[in-house]
């Protein structure tokens, strides 16, 4: 690739160059033109004079036009510097430029942080709002974080394998995505609300230790620290305990914040373990905010909640729900195992078991959830059974995975950590849409693609759908 970094031109002073980017910063001062050139990796200072013979055609710029431009890199004379650039002590004398491409007026200001602007207006305009420094920073860190993560994983001899997005309904407590089937007309897909069971039955193929950088889809209403898409780091190991889970992912968050966020402070290491029954007696929270000093942007409090009851009541539907998945595995309330006991409680008393469930929280936000998984058919069939799945619910639902688990299946558990809220958090952003690329809106739409939006007739007719009113 040819293309000069505009950040290199510092050290390519009395070279001839060739630079492209977008013209912003228009100075026009009748027979000399001033302008900033900016590309991803900075800005130089480019100038233009009236001898040039295309120096008429330069005044027809306007503010975000695509250029190139090629002239030498000079030394600016000393009092003219600018400081509070990169390269604030040179400049580009223009000897000839390219229009590429015109802009037109942009429907906002880029220059600030944009906080203030109509957000909408923002979404609508994404790719334009990309080109604010704050979002590409933010873009920038989020690359760098995940590919910390996967160096990070593999150097652990994890292998990261994509599972389907076309799936099956999964049971994460959350209303599914569907997508119907033309050539199983009545028939639907659902979007994974994450890829649980397939990283489960990963584990009974042997792999062992497994990631992905999973999006997952779920119907809920979107909030500052929710999307109906947002993106797991998905962990799954055979053979592993809680506490090695637990003590792996710890080492990973402290290894990634000292490496990329050198300058924030964890409150505690090792991070701090509540149970389930403190968090909500002192804190009246299971996600509490730890930290010392809540004024400081850059302090990280990571707690772990641990020992959460393996079911919950749901007063709506009048059954009993899992706190975390069904998938979990329960345990007595003396936090041992007794396949026997444990059997005993599903059936009389399961309000009394426990689960070996953990959650990850960060400053006030669940960051992570995961499980040690039922490995036993018993337990899992009679826990889908206090779940209220009856007997043809769970083979159609489940079957695969009751079947898998007699073919010898690893004890295995896992956790995924959400991305975004992460991001959101060392970001110090106040949404998690700050740290994604082409987030929804707050009412789940998407204004610049116009999604969802109705399909046509005939794409109707071919899935053999009615829309009823
Ligand atoms: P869980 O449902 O707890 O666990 O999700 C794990 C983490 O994903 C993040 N998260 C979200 N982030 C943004 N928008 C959302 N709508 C959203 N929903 C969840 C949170 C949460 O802690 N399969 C299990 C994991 C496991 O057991 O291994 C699961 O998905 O940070």
């Amino acid at each position: 690739m040819q293309k000069i970094w505009i950040k290199e031109t510092k050290n390519l002073v009395n070279k001839y160059v060739n630079l492209f980017g977008f013209v912003t910063n228009i100075r026009d001062h009748g027979k000399i033109i001033f302008i900033d050139l900016k590309d991803r990796s900075g800005i130089i200072q480019c100038v233009i004079d009236q001898n040039n013979n295309k120096f008429s055609q330069f005044k027809l710029l306007k503010p975000f036009s695509v250029i190139k431009v090629s002239g030498l890199i000079k030394d600016r004379p000393a009092h003219l510097a600018n400081p509070h650039l990169e390269t604030g002590k040179i400049e580009l004398a223009i000897d000839n430029f390219d229009i590429l491409s015109l802009s037109e007026t942009l429907p906002f200001d880029l220059d600030g942080d944009g906080y203030d602007l109509d957000e909408a207006l923002r979404l609508k305009f994404r790719y334009l709002d990309l080109r604010r420094d704050r979002l590409q920073k933010n873009l920038r860190r989020r690359h760098e974080f995940l590919l910390f993560l996967r160096n990070f994983l593999d150097a652990y001899g994890f292998i990261e394998i994509e599972t389907p997005i076309l799936t099956k309904s999964t049971p994460e407590g959350a209303r599914d995505y569907v997508v119907p089937s033309r050539l199983y007309p009545g028939n639907f897909y659902a979007l994974p609300q994450s890829p649980q069971q397939y990283k489960q039955l990963l584990m009974v193929s042997g792999i062992e230790r497994y990631f992905q950088i999973a999006r997952c889809f779920r119907d809920e209403d979107p909030r500052m620290d929710r999307q109906p898409e947002f993106t797991q780091l998905d962990i799954e190991m055979s053979y592993v305990t809680k506490e090695d889970i637990l003590s792996f992912i710890e080492k990973m968050f402290v290894e990634a914040i000292t490496n990329l966020y050198p300058h924030k402070k964890i409150t505690k290491i090792p991070f701090p373990r509540l149970t389930y029954k403190e968090a909500i007696e002192i804190y009246g929270s299971d996600k509490p905010d730890l930290r010392i000093n809540n004024n400081d942007n850059d302090e990280l409090a990571f707690v772990f909640i641990v020992d959460f009851p393996m079911f919950e009541w749901d007063q709506k539907n009048n059954k009993w729900d899992a706190m975390h998945h069904p998938f979990t595995q329960p345990i007595l309330p003396n936090g041992e195992y007794n396949k026997e006991e444990i059997l005993k409680l599903l059936d009389k008393n399961p309000e009394l078991l426990f689960s070996e469930q953990y959650d990850l929280v960060l400053n006030g936000f669940e960051i992570g959830g995961g499980s040690i998984r039922t490995t036993d058919k018993d337990i899992l069939l009679k826990v889908f059974e206090v779940l209220g799945y009856n007997k043809d619910d769970i083979a159609d639902k489940f079957k695969h995975l009751l079947e898998a688990f007699s073919f010898g299946v690893p004890p295995h558990g896992g956790i995924a950590p959400g991305i975004d809220r992460i991001l959101m958090i060392l970001e110090n952003e106040k949404s998690i849409r700050e740290v994604i690329a082409f987030p929804k809106t707050g009412e789940g739409r998407d204004y610049m693609m116009d999604a969802p939006s109705e399909i046509s007739k005939e794409q109707l007719a071919e899935l053999k759908i009615r829309i009823i009113n």
